[in-house]
């Protein structure tokens, strides 16, 4: 299943960048230890157009120049074929204008597989992109998403894959980091109270209404019941003790490959367009917003169950599901957000 943020990615999503930049304290920390060597290498991990951690590069990029006199500095910002690679390319050319001691490499290749030498890096970043698994375990057939649904087969098929994904996500990482080195990974996740995105327990479910929107479209006779079922994201948001299992069990391969949990919490990050709505009672723009931010990640998986189609009639059936989703906003403004549960984590190699 081809994964693609929608275009104008960082344009759309306020609330990834806040995300991020709530890790920060836990980004200095990993690279303080950075002292005193004449070439450093950084990686970025599903960074999509890098318009959301444009800012924080550019503090860690100063920070590990002023902690290391006259380094040489190598980021390697990488995501998967289909990212749009040109609208990287210009933040990279931007990062490093006119800079003789700063190269930003750009590697079109899954966090799964390595993206850079072993032993050679210094500090990687990965921020609301691991939760995205290599492959569906398997298509719902009564909902889109598997952290909305109760405990039972489907949801431990999900897991297996996603516990499976994480050890391969972090011995990839075991190998490309050297002696010391240390990630900062920022991930959706669900926490102690079951909240997840979308759904912080007081609002509406954002997964649900996208549910009930497709399955109303199903019933209409405006999509076919294969691809009211085609339409399963391929996401997991894993909880900390997920998270931190194979970093703490010493029998576990990513232990033994070194890997060390060094810092992990959990937090709740508002939804900024929720924020701003509370302000100034805007519900045009609310209603506007929250979709615009919805669909730069999830319109790849409704355009994926609509296979033999024509362009057009794809553009038209995913114009009104979201049209839908905007009149829901409309009608009971009150009632939507999408709140994140983030879960940051840092670790070292040994
Ligand atoms: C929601 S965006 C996050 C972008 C940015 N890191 C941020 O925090 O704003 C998720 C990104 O993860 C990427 N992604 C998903 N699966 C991936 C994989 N297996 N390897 C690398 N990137 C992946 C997507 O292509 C997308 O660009």
């Amino acid at each position: 299943m081809a994964i693609y943020m929608a275009s104008d990615y960082s344009l759309n999503t306020l609330g990834a960048k806040l995300c991020l930049e709530a890790a920060g304290d836990l980004v200095t920390k990993a690279i303080q230890p950075i002292q005193n060597s004449s070439q450093v290498r950084l990686a970025d991990y599903g960074i999509a157009d890098g318009g959301t951690t444009q800012g924080l590069w550019q503090q860690i990029i100063a920070t590990v120049k002023k902690q290391n006199n006259g380094v040489f500095v190598e980021a390697i910002f990488s995501d998967l074929p289909s990212n749009d690679f040109n609208a990287l390319g210009k933040t990279s050319s931007f990062l490093m204008q006119g800079d003789q001691n700063l190269v930003v490499s750009m590697v079109p290749r899954s966090f799964y597989e390595p993206v850079c030498p072993p032993n050679s890096l210094d500090f990687g970043f990965s921020s609301t992109a691991m939760h995205w698994l290599s492959k569906l375990p398997k298509h719902l057939t009564y909902h889109t998403h598997i952290n909305v649904c109760e405990q039972g087969e489907d949801k431990a098929m999900f897991q297996a894959q996603s516990q499976l994904d994480w050890t391969t996500i972090l011995l990839a990482r075991a190998k490309e980091l050297k002696s010391g080195g240390q990630i900062v990974s920022a991930n959706l996740s669900t926490d102690e109270k079951g909240r997840y995105l979308g759904n912080n327990q007081v609002d509406l479910n954002m997964h649900d209404i996208l549910h009930e929107i497709w399955k109303q479209m199903q019933i209409e006779g405006l999509i076919k019941p294969e691809e009211y079922v085609g339409a399963t994201f391929q996401n997991y948001y894993r909880t900390e003790a997920e998270f931190a299992a194979c970093l703490e069990e010493p029998e576990s391969e990513v232990y033994q490959a070194g890997l060390r949990l060094g810092d992990i919490r959990t937090m709740q990050i508002p939804c900024p367009y929720r924020s701003q709505y509370e302000d100034d009672q805007d519900t045009e723009k609310f209603a506007q917003g929250l979709t615009q931010t919805i669909r730069s990640w999830s319109e790849h998986t409704f355009r994926n169950a609509l296979t033999n189609r024509s362009n057009k009639d794809v553009l038209d059936i995913v114009n009104q599901f979201y049209a839908r989703f905007t009149a829901r906003v409309r009608e009971n403004p009150g009632q939507f957000s999408m709140d994140y549960t983030h879960t940051h984590l840092r670790i070292y190699k040994e």
